[in-house]
């Protein structure tokens, strides 16, 4: 892996066009596990996190061909139950296939979820989720195995609207025949809403996905699928906050506006200008942000996957802003990254107060997640003279050909690769 050379500042614009999301992908591609037939994603992204998922359906013997944004998932009569610790370490949407393949062949073996750099993320809403289910469940060795003893008729009231929860619980319930289960308090995102279009193309009986409550009668047909997978709402916000903090003007291409309706109002608040089309937003900033006071909590409200790209565009905001984060309550490991190229940010409990400086300057950084290597990538745009940043590995992981579209915007980055890492 390399790194990423950057040479600030620019002014970002002209027009980008988003991807497939990452987020709605991976719950799909697990929930094809269930199909009886063959089933056809379109508008995948190529992502690291995408053939980790596509790795994890070969490994336990499905046939599975990706090529130019088309997955093709054919279901398997040799299944490997077993899903290895260095596939589920690599990605944690990884553990979502349990409740799947536990209920399409009796049981399943999936190692556990780790630390992560973003804070805790344990799964026990998805296994208290699994166990009303009627599932008996496990936990020996590192290892969650997953057993269908009598499937139950329930309500699951999940203690948060954990996304990754909702989709996994909703996935395992669909193909529970003769099975009816409510999840209440479940997360209401877009991409929750994309995998119940996707169930419902499978033949399950699903509704309410988007609201709070969720209802699925199980039950799959045995029919081909094709699926279209919905943009990538982050990555077109991610772009949207590149050209607002660069004092730009551009265009995103091929997104659902509304998904993003937190963040036009931020951007708005900051001084922006929005306007909205049917599937493009036009976004033109003229001077320095002005502050914003923003709360992070589940959708509708401002994503946890737009905090520290936003966080970058207030470095240089006129004046005192706050953001308090509700979702992962840790999620600030980029602060002292944006610290080391001028910003000045200082955390309590849960909130990042940011004093708005005149400008950063470019500096060497390290990426530590997805979501704050971008946000190190903006900083490096804003900032002035030359930014490295390290370990952006893990920008490959959510961001499909990134270096190639910053560029048509006007970024002057450069992707340098090395041949061996010396810490
Ligand atoms: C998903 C997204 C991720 C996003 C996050 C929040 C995917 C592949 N990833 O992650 O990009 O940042 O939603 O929007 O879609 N929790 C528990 N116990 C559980 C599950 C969750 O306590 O069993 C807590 C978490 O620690 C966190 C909160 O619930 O505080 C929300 O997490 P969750 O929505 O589950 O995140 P993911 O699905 O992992």
């Amino acid at each position: 892996m390399g790194f990423f050379l950057i040479e600030g500042p620019v002014t970002l614009s002209g027009s980008v066009r988003v991807s497939g999301a990452k987020n709605a992908s991976l719950p799909i591609i697990a929930a094809s596990i269930i199909s009886n037939k063959r089933v056809v994603l379109q508008n995948v992204p190529d992502l690291l996190d995408v053939r980790t998922m596509k790795e994890i359906l070969s490994s336990i013997n499905m046939d599975v061909h990706f090529k130019n944004g088309i997955m093709e998932i054919n279901p398997t009569n040799n299944p490997n139950t077993d899903v290895p610790y260095h596939l589920v370490r690599k990605m944690r949407a990884s553990f979502n296939v349990l409740g799947p393949l536990a209920v399409k062949f009796g049981r399943a073996k999936v190692a556990l979820p780790g630390g992560c750099s973003i804070g805790v993320r344990p799964v026990n809403f998805h296994i208290e989720g699994l166990k009303k289910m009627g599932f008996e469940i496990r936990i020996e060795h590192g290892f969650v195995e997953a057993r269908l003893k009598k499937p139950k008729s329930v309500v699951i009231t999940l203690p948060k609207p954990s996304v990754g929860a909702t989709e996994h619980l909703m996935t395992t319930a669909a193909a529970l025949e003769g099975t009816e289960v409510v999840i209440e308090n479940a997360a209401m995102e877009p991409e929750v809403v994309d995998l119940q279009d996707f169930l419902r193309k499978l033949g399950v009986k699903v509704e309410g996905a988007g609201t709070s409550k969720i209802c699925i009668q199980g039950g799959v047909k045995d029919s081909e699928v094709k699926h279209d997978i919905i943009p990538d709402r982050i990555e077109a916000g991610t772009f949207a906050i590149a050209i607002a903090a660069t004092m730009g003007e551009g265009t995103i291409e091929g997104l659902i506006p509304d998904h993003l309706n937190s963040l036009w109002e931020a951007l708005e608040s900051a001084g922006a200008e929005i306007e909205k089309g049917e599937d493009k937003v036009k976004i033109s900033m003229k001077d320095r942000p002005m502050p914003l006071n923003i709360n992070v909590t589940p959708y509708p409200g401002f994503p946890t996957d737009l905090q520290p790209q936003i966080m970058a565009m207030l470095t240089i905001a006129k004046g005192t802003s706050s953001i308090k984060e509700h979702v992962f309550q840790s999620r600030f490991l980029h602060v002292d990254e944006l610290k080391r190229m001028g910003a000045n940010i200082e955390i309590t409990d849960a909130t990042a107060i940011i004093e708005g400086v005149e400008s950063l300057s470019g500096a060497p950084v390290t990426g530590t997640d997805l979501r704050a290597t971008a946000a190190l990538v903006i900083a490096a745009f804003m900032a002035k003279g030359r930014s490295e940043i390290h370990h952006v590995e893990h920008i490959f992981r959510g961001y499909e050909n990134i270096v190639e579209k910053f560029a048509n915007l006007g970024g002057k980055i450069e992707y340098v690769e090395v041949k061996e890492y010396v810490e």
